[in-house]
């Protein structure tokens, strides 16, 4: 039984058929997954690599050379502080020992209510606006604490089921 909704089965169809090689349509696949189930779980990879022909090991390969793509389960805001080089420079070790403190966490946990989880990052490609702060796909650049601090209360409010601006 497949780990994905009909909509899902459907849009990898209309993937796989997008691409010379079915192969290709691998990565597009994993993103979508990892959005629908939160991170790719075994079922999903042994999903995935059934409909592409592959064996779950290079299934598991190009999942292991992605930092996006996770094999656990985050928290309902995945928190990425970059600590770079550009970043390192504009205070990205601040913005990231801030997050560890308020959030209670270290890299690669998630915080016991399930709503924040941490990641110290390498380079996410804003370095003309570090130091940069990536919260599931929403890019938050040229950060101070307290910027850093208003964002992260929009996320726990909206969390709450509480309406924000932001
Ligand atoms: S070094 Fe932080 S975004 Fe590039």
């Amino acid at each position: 039984m497949s780990p994905f909704s009909p909509q899902l089965e459907a849009r990898f169809r209309e993937l796989m058929q997008r691409y010379p090689a079915r192969r290709s349509a691998l990565v597009p696949m994993l993103l979508y997954a990892q959005d629908e189930l939160g991170w790719l779980t075994p079922a999903a990879v042994q999903r995935i690599a059934e409909l592409l022909a592959e064996t779950e090991l290079a299934v598991r390969e190009v999942i292991g050379y992605y930092s996006m793509l996770r094999t656990e389960p985050t928290g309902k805001y995945h928190v990425q502080v970059c600590t770079n080089i550009s970043c390192l420079l504009r205070g990205g070790d601040e913005l990231y020992a801030h997050c560890e403190r308020r959030l209670g966490v270290g890299h690669k946990q998630t915080a016991a209510d399930g709503v924040f989880s941490l990641e110290e990052v390498e380079c996410i490609g804003a370095c003309s606006w570090a130091p940069a702060v990536q919260v599931n796909y929403d890019f938050h650049q040229e950060l101070t604490v307290e910027q850093l601090d208003k964002i992260l209360d929009a996320y726990a409010a909206r969390a709450r089921g509480e309406r924000t601006d932001s």
